[in-house]
């Protein structure tokens, strides 16, 4: 895999060269320290794996796994099945890292193998001989204790400080250092997993959970739908079960069961909401996992069981189109998938999408519009920072780690791109398209091509008024946002414009702003739009009237905490170290990372935090922020 810089030609897409929706090839420049050359990206070659579905597709996993927590390590057994796409393959090549092992065979006989050196980002490929009759192998191997896709932690480092804690977070490429397999979006597998575990913990999977299971360390879990390996997962912990609705239910260590089930309540009504205008629910039961504050994500869309950040539980369902968002790729991205991370997109964009609709159902316009607008915000920011490369939706990533390159672009513009259709062809038609869509598309990993000649043929067709291809493709090929695109707009937010203007004006005072009725949102809207230079009378101002080093909400929390950093406000530095060393989920510490190592004082602070919260904190979260902090 080349580690040369490789620019997408971002070059006038409304020119649609070579940008073709149905093209199979898109001209890109090459650009090393001597050269520019041009190449050509393989649309619906995934640049991330190593593996050879084209050849040998495998179809199911069997997977028998010990979890052992004196040594942080996985180990057991994996069956995998296959069928042979090419009738003359003699070869299955896994993707791998890390990962130790110990025998492979086939028909209970030794097969070789040949396990090839790591790159930096993508692993080392496994090439196994296949023999010529059968369809199915068993490698025998063990994971690494600095596994990338696995945290382990220590009693102390839980809510409960009894028991260790395991969790797993396979997306994007990181279901190859516990399980060596296809590690593509493009293979989908069933599974079946065996879950060895000390006989006090309990284990769950995306796949098939029993709340009533007997706890004896032996779990047994089938995923009877065939899934991508980036939603592969596990979690190992003295974890308790609250169900909240028919389908729906809470998984977590007992202290903060009951805040979990009461925070997320309205799961079932979105579970009602979203399948009433999106079309059935394909999975059987929606549960939740609460996972302790070290989870580096919001959440994860995990099949039947959504990984979830406790950093939302806020006490006010504030924070909760978090769990519309992970319940929402249930339709978009768990059965209509990213056929690869260039097309992420399809599954952010469509669950961003989906996810503002759910909350506009479940909680009402004005809900949506603020949240509309802080999304809209989000990505302006982004803009404003990435390299034009990085703003097109269909993103050229190849020769770059998928992790490095997390941003709102696939989430918040592909939303609007929705958005813009939406409102084009109206929201019955839109919504008739969308169903339509995901109906097509079910259990299947798809580019954006596919759906840009899915969309050609059907919606644009039927709304050639109103819809053409070239404004179609500068919104997936072009950076920013295109010009006239829909700009979400929200009431209750020009309160908070007003309050905040004439407060800077030194017309009010903080403590007589009207904040009683404000909701979050228009919290995060006050704070967020601040000058960037406040005075330090102007921040005691308002840390006095608001309490704001003291919110209990993570996220108010974390906007204050910002503007604290960025303007030296010392006596938010207590709660600021507290909270880098107690939070591990990205999106929150990084930012305030960031803020801290722009002055040498600032990223001494940085430092200690680091340092002290390190092993704590999840692989991805270290490697997010060493090469900045440390
Ligand atoms: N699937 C993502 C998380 C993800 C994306 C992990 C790409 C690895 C690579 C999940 O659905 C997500 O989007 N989480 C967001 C939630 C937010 C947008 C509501 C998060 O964790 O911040
Ligand atoms: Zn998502």
């Amino acid at each position: 895999m080349t580690t040369k810089l490789i620019m997408s030609a971002v070059v006038c897409c409304s020119l649609l060269m070579g940008c073709s929706p149905n093209g199979k090839t898109e001209q890109t420049a090459v650009v090393t320290a001597s050269e520019t050359v041009s190449t050509e990206i393989q649309v619906g070659k995934d640049y991330h794996s190593f593996s050879n579905p084209d050849e040998v597709k495998v179809t199911n996993l069997v997977l028998d796994l010990t979890v052992d927590f004196e040594q942080n390590m996985l180990s057991g057994s994996v069956q995998l099945d296959y069928k042979k796409v090419l009738p003359s393959a003699d070869k299955l090549v896994l993707d791998t890292r890390d990962l130790t092992i110990t025998n492979v065979s086939a028909n209970g006989k030794t097969i070789p193998f040949v396990l090839a050196s790591q790159d930096s980002f993508l692993g080392a490929a496994l090439t196994i001989d296949l023999p010529q009759v059968g369809d199915s192998i068993v490698v025998q191997y063990h994971t690494s204790p600095q596994a990338s896709g696995v945290q382990w932690l220590t009693p102390a480092q839980t809510a409960g400080k009894q028991h260790p804690f395991l969790f797993t977070q396979s997306q994007a490429i990181h279901a190859r250092s516990f399980i060596p397999l296809q590690d593509s979006p493009q293979v989908r597998v069933t599974y079946q997993a065996t879950i060895r575990t000390p006989e006090a913990l309990l284990a769950v999977m995306s796949a098939a959970n029993d709340p009533n299971t007997p706890r004896d360390g032996v779990y047994e879990f089938s995923m009877p739908q065939p899934i991508p390996s980036y939603l592969i997962a596990l979690a190992v912990g003295d974890l308790h079960f609250k169900a909240m609705g028919e389908r729906t239910g809470v998984y977590s260590e007992a202290s903060i069961l009951d805040a979990a089930a009461a925070e997320f309540a309205d799961t079932e009504s979105m579970l009602i909401a979203t399948e009433k205008t999106f079309g059935p629910y394909s999975w059987d039961r929606y549960d939740l996992l609460i996972l302790p504050p070290s989870f580096p994500f919001g959440g994860m869309e995990n099949p039947r069981l959504s990984f979830i950040t406790p950093t939302v539980i806020a006490g006010d369902k504030s924070l909760v189109s978090l769990i519309a968002h992970e319940l929402a790729h249930s339709w978009s991205g768990n059965t209509v998938t990213n056929a690869t991370w260039r097309d992420l997109w399809l599954n952010e964009g469509f669950t961003t999408y989906l996810t503002y609709r759910i909350m506009e159902m479940v909680y009402g316009e004005k809900r949506y519009a603020m949240e509309a607008v802080l999304g809209r915000q989000e990505l302006q920011a982004d803009i404003d920072n990435l390299a034009k490369n990085d703003q097109v939706l269909a993103i050229d990533l190849r020769g770059r780690d998928p992790d490095d390159v997390f941003s709102n672009i696939p989430y918040e513009k592909g939303a609007l791109f929705l958005r813009e259709l939406e409102q084009k062809v109206g929201r019955a038609e839109f919504d008739k398209f969308l169903l339509a869509y995901f109906k097509h598309f079910n259990f299947q990993s798809i580019t954006t091509d596919e759906f840009v000649a899915y969309l050609q043929d059907t919606l644009v067709k039927e709304h050639s008024d109103v819809l053409s291809m070239g404004r179609i493709n500068e919104w997936i090929h072009s950076p920013g946002v295109p010009e006239n695109a829909p700009v979400p707009q929200s009431d209750a937010f020009t309160v908070v414009d007003q309050a905040r203007a004439d407060w800077l004006a030194g017309t009010i005072e903080a403590k007589d702003i009207k904040v009683k009725e404000w909701a979050t949102h228009q919290w995060l809207y006050f704070l967020n739009n601040m000058p960037e230079k406040l005075s330090q009378k102007q921040l005691a101002e308002l840390d006095d009237a608001f309490d704001l080093t003291q919110s209990h909400n993570n996220e108010i929390a974390h906007s204050w905490l910002l503007i604290s950093v960025n303007n030296w406000y010392e006596p938010a530095f207590t709660r600021l170290h507290e909270y880098l060393v107690t939070i591990g989920r990205n999106k929150l510490v990084k930012p305030l990372y960031k803020a801290l190592s722009h002055t040498a004082e600032g990223k001494k602070m940085a430092q200690k935090a680091f340092a002290e919260a390190k092993d704590g904190y999840h692989p991805l979260t270290v490697k997010a922020n060493e090469g900045f902090v440390e």
